[in-house]
């Protein structure tokens, strides 16, 4: 079940299933711990991992999801902790990086390489080349965790307001817009920055973690959105948007 490897086609609700990127975004944001997205000196004096161990603990993390009340902003800040453990250069994971390359045409390359028992999460990889993008889309009921290995991406994240706009649109509240670069996370909860977009600076190399993972229901629930090009009036981080 570990080694159980996934290509994602082009339609909205795989990608959207499987984009794995999810920011958490500082430069605009209240955040409740902005320097952690940044790499950690005690990371380095953790031991590293393999591409065994680095399963492995992903595994017995997840677990916590089962708890009666997961704190999800705890949860996804341990996991990006573990998933910083992980050697880049281990053969695994060099090895799927190449082989990504050329999975989706004209489209950042998405590929789920790990399921966990039960959708109980899902470990992917996406290269993207320069200048390309995944729209603005959701990850329903889910947390997710984004390290940069190579390159430099953008991430800009948003809440859903409940409430339509003046025009009966729907309403978005950016958090925030971050730059993930090698050792820099990003983190989205089910609460907190579901809704992200990514557009990638230079060629970019991206490890992703959600728990839980995709299962249908919660594939058939990911949506896709365009939003204004700029905010409302009165307002620098409300955009209206709708459904795609
Ligand atoms: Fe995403």
């Amino acid at each position: 079940m570990l080694t159980r490897r996934i290509f994602v086609g082009l339609s909205a609700h795989g990608l959207a299933a499987l984009c794995g990127l999810l920011p958490f975004l500082k430069a605009c944001a209240p955040q409740p711990s902005p320097a952690k997205n940044q790499p950690d000196p005690e990371d380095s004096a953790a031991e590293p991992l393999d591409w065994a161990g680095f399963l492995a603990g992903v595994d017995q993390l997840a677990l916590e999801q089962f708890s009666g009340a997961w704190d999800q902003e705890a949860y996804v800040e341990e996991l990006a902790t573990l998933m910083r453990r992980l050697s880049p250069q281990d053969p695994i994971l060099l090895e799927e990086l190449a082989d990504a390359v050329g999975a989706i045409r004209n489209f950042p390359d998405i590929v789920t390489l790990v399921e966990g028992p039960d959708h109980s999460y899902d470990v992917a990889i996406v290269v993207f080349e320069e200048g390309e993008e995944i729209p603005l889309h959701d990850h329903p009921d889910m947390t997710g965790v984004i390290l940069g290995l190579t390159g430099e991406v953008e991430i800009q994240s948003f809440d859903l307001l409940p409430e339509l706009s003046a025009s009966g649109a729907l309403q978005l509240k950016r958090l925030a817009v971050s730059n993930v670069t090698p050792g820099v996370h990003a983190t989205l909860t089910a609460a907190r920055g579901n809704i992200h977009s990514l557009r990638a600076i230079s060629r970019t190399e991206l490890l992703d973690v959600f728990t839980p993972g995709y299962n249908q229901d919660r594939s058939a629930r990911s949506k896709w959105f365009t939003r204004s090009t700029t905010p409302l009036d009165g307002t620098t981080d409300i955009f209206e948007a709708r459904e795609d």
